[in-house]
């Protein structure tokens, strides 16, 4: 499971408030490598999407957070760079739990979902000046070897569901291993390849869901992500709508 260049450049940290602040503040400062990762296993003020905290507890879980550099990447296909890590991620879970006897989904823009709970997060955040996209920290949160979680946020891990504690350290070596194949299939622009991959472990596709929408629940055909990665639906007259993730909520 040798990589190129991804995880590389690791730095790892005892303890961070959140490894996607920390490698924004490095960049600042430093030339890092493209696929420098940083990563922590005490990740004390972990970010999510929403301004929502991501909570593990410390030395059971990992924080980690990829340093890319995708200067041939149009501003108007970020949104793969969502597809590459939740794509990487669900192959790591497919891996780690055998993906046949276990329903793992892709729910859009940021969850990967084991059995309908959530086993992991991506945050991704770039840095743009003037026009140009100077790099992208693609920061994914994984429970691994947690077993207790707070009932309403409706998690699980790899421990949960496997029964057995994984070792952290191999864990990242297969993420990275993932990670670099996606991230070598966009370099390539493979965008309809990876499109379709990503549909292929879309949550709910095609099927009908209630969504807030400002508040206001609304059922919906589930139909994908269009070119830009909105999420498409369907109202019951048939009309097609796409939102951003600042316009919609899954109930
Ligand atoms: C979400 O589910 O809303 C996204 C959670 C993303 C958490 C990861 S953990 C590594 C990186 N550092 C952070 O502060 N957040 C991301």
């Amino acid at each position: 499971m040798e990589t190129l260049f991804i995880g590389q450049n690791a730095i790892f940290l005892p303890q961070a408030e959140s490894t996607n602040s920390y490698a924004i503040e490095l960049l600042k400062n430093v030339n890092l490598p493209e696929g420098t990762i940083v990563y922590t296993t005490n990740q004390t003020h972990g970010r999510g999407q929403r301004g929502n905290s991501w909570d593990t507890e410390p030395g059971l879980n990992l924080a980690i957070s990829y340093i890319l550099k995708p200067s041939f990447l149009n501003a108007n296909k970020l949104f793969f760079l969502y597809i590459i890590s939740a794509l990487a991620v669900y192959d790591l879970m497919s891996e780690l739990l055998g993906s046949s006897q276990y329903d793992i989904k892709i729910k859009w823009p940021n969850d990967i979902l084991v059995n309908s709970k959530k086993i992991a997060g991506i945050l991704n955040e770039n840095s743009i000046s003037n026009n140009q996209l100077q790099s992208c920290v693609c920061g994914i949160g994984l429970n691994i070897n947690q077993t207790n979680f707070n009932e309403t946020i409706n998690a699980v891990s790899v421990k949960l569901i496997s029964g057995h504690e994984h070792d952290l350290l191999k864990v990242i070596k297969l993420l990275n291993y993932h990670f670099e194949h996606y991230y070598l299939k966009l370099k390539s622009e493979n965008y309809k390849w990876l499109r379709e991959q990503y549909d292929s472990h879309f949550y709910k596709l095609n099927q009908i869901v209630n969504f807030s929408i400002h508040g206001i629940h609304k059922p919906f055909l589930v139909k994908g992500i269009n070119e830009q990665g909105l999420l498409s639906l369907q109202d019951d007259s048939g009309i097609n709508h796409d939102f951003d993730i600042k316009q919609i909520k899954w109930l």
